[in-house]
């Protein structure tokens, strides 16, 4: 199972000359990096915690800010960008945020390569780029696709968070999400960080679109179908 052709470098290390640890260099094209999987996270962070995932986290306003706010749980910023890549890592060593790390690659590759299921306790994904023409759509990275993938590795009881001002890409993602079986819209518990696309949206009084889908507690498919298994 190939990664990406995109994974180029990880673990909050933009460049293999910062790279440290030998193991950290940039795998061959379609391999799939050993510390880019669930099994590798424990080595990333240097140590094992409920992992919540900031995707395509932008300058990492969120992921830092939620960070500090969870210094119990690992945040990992997915984003494909690398000057915001740089950006994430810089505030990462300046507030010294050891349970933040950064990876440069495309979400969607992430996900769709993830091998163990129910392994992460939070996805979001804010603002995601809304490709608004209709003969761009196609590009949206949050496909049924995706979702899907994003319901598989979710921990039971665990969520997914949706921020956007693109009215028809939310609701293509509501009607994706009640397909899924049993991944219902929970109460939002409030109290996120805002990202940096947030409160330009908010300055401007643009009409904001979002919720929280949950996992099932204690009856994820994945878990039953390996029981059987
Ligand atoms: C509109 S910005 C939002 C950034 C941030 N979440 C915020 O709310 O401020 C979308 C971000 O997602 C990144 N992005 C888009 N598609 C991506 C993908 N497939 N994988 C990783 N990052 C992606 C872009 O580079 C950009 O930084």
């Amino acid at each position: 199972m190939a990664i990406a052709r995109r994974t180029r470098t990880i673990a909050g290390i933009c460049e293999p000359a910062e790279m440290s640890l030998p193991e950290l260099r940039t795998p061959a094209v379609g391999a799939v990096h050993p510390l880019v999987c669930p099994e590798g996270w424990p080595r990333m962070f240097l140590r094992s915690a409920p992992i919540v995932c900031d995707l395509g986290a932008g300058n990492g306003r969120f992921a830092a800010a939620y960070a500090e706010l969870h210094p119990e749980w690992n945040i990992l910023a997915v984003e494909r960008r690398l000057p915001r890549v740089r950006k994430i890592r810089r505030a990462q060593e300046l507030r010294r945020l050891s349970n933040l790390r950064v990876l440069w690659l495309g979400w969607d590759d992430l996900l769709l390569g993830w091998s163990q299921p129910e392994s992460c306790r939070e996805i979001h994904v804010l603002f995601p780029d809304p490709w608004p023409k209709r003969r761009h759509q196609i590009r949206r990275t949050l496909s049924v696709r995706v979702l899907t993938a994003i319901f598989r590795v979710l921990e039971p009881g665990g969520f997914f968070r949706l921020l956007t001002d693109d009215a028809g890409y939310y609701a293509t993602v509501e009607q994706a999400a009640a397909a899924l079986p049993g991944f219902g819209r929970a109460e939002d518990p409030g109290g996120f960080p805002e990202t940096q696309f947030e409160t330009i949206f908010r300055s401007r009084g643009t009409p904001l679109h979002g919720a929280i889908w949950r996992k099932p507690e204690g009856n994820g498919t994945e878990r039953k179908r390996r029981g059987a298994a």
